[in-house]
């Protein structure tokens, strides 16, 4: 078994040690528009590694963003992720957005399934930020779509982007996952965390993994941006997963109710808390 036996254990140290090998390989498709893609994707978002993930973003989140106002979520796919946060964050009115028709129809489809009524869906390419009013957002997040971008600068693009629609003292969460140093890495971790959701999602897994900016490439293009000096942070072992806080206040952190539902899932949750534990 993979679970974090030997073999797995050797990939997470290559992962933190080893040289950077696995050149980056942007994804062919950008939008995701297909049922059984949002169906494969939802599945993980609820039982899988995704809804780990969600639980750790929704946890940093309540410690250092604000707790009311107003919310922009940049590409919210499936918006399983936002409708677990509007119910974390029950005074902030959240507004998601995603540029695939099909994914606004999912997403309002997932709140209306978690009686999450503070937010609400628009269409909104991430590249077209400057279309919206300035200054008018206490919290953005843009979360797992940064890896969707087909060039450095369209990251950049997007930085600057949320800078502008952010208040003065508003909090900037960014998270991605961090591109692995070797293809055996990328496929050891998609077998690890990936496997049993469909072939689609698997393979998408795997294409988002070699997509995925390193830790390096996105402290230099954060450097460019107007969030140099943000907070950027990655867990001590592992290393495949970082985030991006820009916040002027490190709040308390607020009880939230727990969305994850297997053994697997907290076992996994607090293995990705313990990563960033000595930052966090
Ligand atoms: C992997 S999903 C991430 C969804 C969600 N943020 C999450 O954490 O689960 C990436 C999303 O980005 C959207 N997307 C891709 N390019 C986009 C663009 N230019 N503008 C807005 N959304 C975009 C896709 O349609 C897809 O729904």
């Amino acid at each position: 078994m993979l679970r974090f036996g030997p073999t797995f254990f050797t990939y997470l140290l290559r992962q933190r040690f080893g040289p950077q090998r696995l050149r980056r390989q942007p994804e062919m498709d950008m939008v995701m528009l297909d049922e059984e893609q949002d169906r494969e994707f939802a599945l993980d978002g609820e039982f899988g590694a995704l809804a780990v993930v969600y639980e750790m973003v929704i946890y940093a989140v309540l410690r250092a963003g604000p707790h009311s106002g107003k919310a922009l979520d940049i590409a919210s796919g499936s918006g399983q992720l936002l409708s677990k946060l509007a119910l974390s964050l029950p005074e902030m009115r959240f507004t998601g957005t995603d540029l695939s028709d099909h994914m606004l129809h999912v997403a309002r489809a997932s709140a209306r399934t978690y009686g999450a009524s503070n937010v609400e869906f628009i269409k909104q390419d991430m590249f077209a930020l400057e279309t919206l009013a300035p200054q008018q957002f206490d919290l953005i997040t843009w979360s797992l779509a940064m890896h969707h971008c087909q060039r450095q600068r369209d990251v950049i693009r997007v930085l600057e982007g949320a800078h502008r629609l952010l208040k003065p003292g508003g909090t900037f969460f960014l998270w991605d996952i961090i591109r692995p140093k070797t293809g055996p890495t990328a496929v050891a971790f998609a077998d690890m965390y990936n496997r049993g959701r469909g072939s689609w999602f698997y393979q998408d897994s795997l294409d988002s993994y070699k997509a995925a900016f390193t830790f390096q490439e996105l402290d230099s293009l954060l450097a460019q941006s107007p969030f140099a000096g943000a907070r950027h942070i990655q867990p001590t072992l592992g290393n495949f997963f970082q985030i991006v806080c820009a916040s002027q206040s490190w709040g308390s952190q607020r009880p939230f109710r727990s969305f994850l539902k297997t053994p697997t899932q907290r076992l996994d949750y607090w293995m990705l808390r313990l990563g960033f534990a000595r930052e966090w």
